[in-house]
């Protein structure tokens, strides 16, 4: 399986910020056995799409209508017309700061999915639920209620983020890494037949150029969903070659 790296800017960046994404450009170059993407704010995905040559640019969200009156939101089509290919949708900051259920997750995906970008789903457990030993059955659970309808594995795929691990410095244990993409992957066989097998399965959480090898060697983590060290090239660009 292609190794996947994709760097979520947040809201982070300014026009000045377009500097690293050349740089990381530049990286996903010299390992094009890696796949990469960066999900920067709205206002840079079409001044990234037009440069970029080796990674992709996509967004951090879409609205799951076409259009309509739904003030700040993007659509999945709105998104692909400035050259994005990609939007994540689910993440654990969206789940919290603005209420979005899995229902909501899961009619974002298919949306996404309907205008040709390619989905990445966010799943996580907060750090109550770790704590109770129930991880496992919470993230599974937001996994079945995130992938309700007519979903495309081929255009999906799936980055489990524990929210403790999110911009703490605090990274999961590699075992309990290795369960939980155990876990998902299981799932998702269920869900999609052999298909579910190439679904590409991302960690993210604190993921550093320092402690990348180890993350991506684990069993079954296909690649990693990267924060804060992703804002800067010299920051993202060893965290891609760990990954080649
Ligand atoms: O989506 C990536 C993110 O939530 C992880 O953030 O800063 O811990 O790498 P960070």
């Amino acid at each position: 399986m292609r190794p996947y790296i994709i760097a979520n800017w947040k809201m982070n960046g300014s026009f000045d910020a377009l500097d690293e994404a050349w740089g990381i450009d530049e990286a996903a170059g010299e390992y094009r056995d890696v796949d990469v993407a960066i999900c920067p704010p709205a206002t840079l995905i079409a001044p990234m799409a037009d440069e970029l040559s080796y990674a992709k640019a996509g967004a951090q969200d879409c609205h799951q209508a076409e259009s309509g009156a739904h003030t700040g939101c993007l659509s999945a089509n709105m998104i692909g017309e400035v050259g994005g290919t990609l939007a994540i949708v689910g993440h654990s900051e969206r789940r919290q700061d603005q209420a979005e259920t899995s229902a909501i997750v899961a009619e974002k995906l298919i949306a996404a999915q309907k205008t040709g970008l390619e989905a990445i789903l966010c799943i996580g457990e907060p750090l109550d639920v770790r704590d109770a030993g129930e991880a496992e059955s919470y993230v599974c659970q937001q996994l079945a209620e995130s992938l309700v309808g007519d979903i495309d594995p081929a255009m999906l795929t799936v980055a489990y983020e524990p929210i403790w691990a999110i911009g703490t410095g605090r990274v999961a244990g590699e075992s309990d890494i290795a369960a939980m993409h155990a876990a998902c992957r299981a799932q998702l066989v269920e869900r999609f037949g052999d298909v579910g097998a190439g679904v590409r399965l991302l960690y993210g959480g604190s993921v550093k150029g320092e402690n990348a090898p180890q993350i991506l060697a684990i069993d079954d983590v296909n690649g990693a969903l990267v924060g804060g060290a992703s804002l800067k090239a010299e920051t993202f660009a060893p965290i891609i070659a760990a990954a080649a």
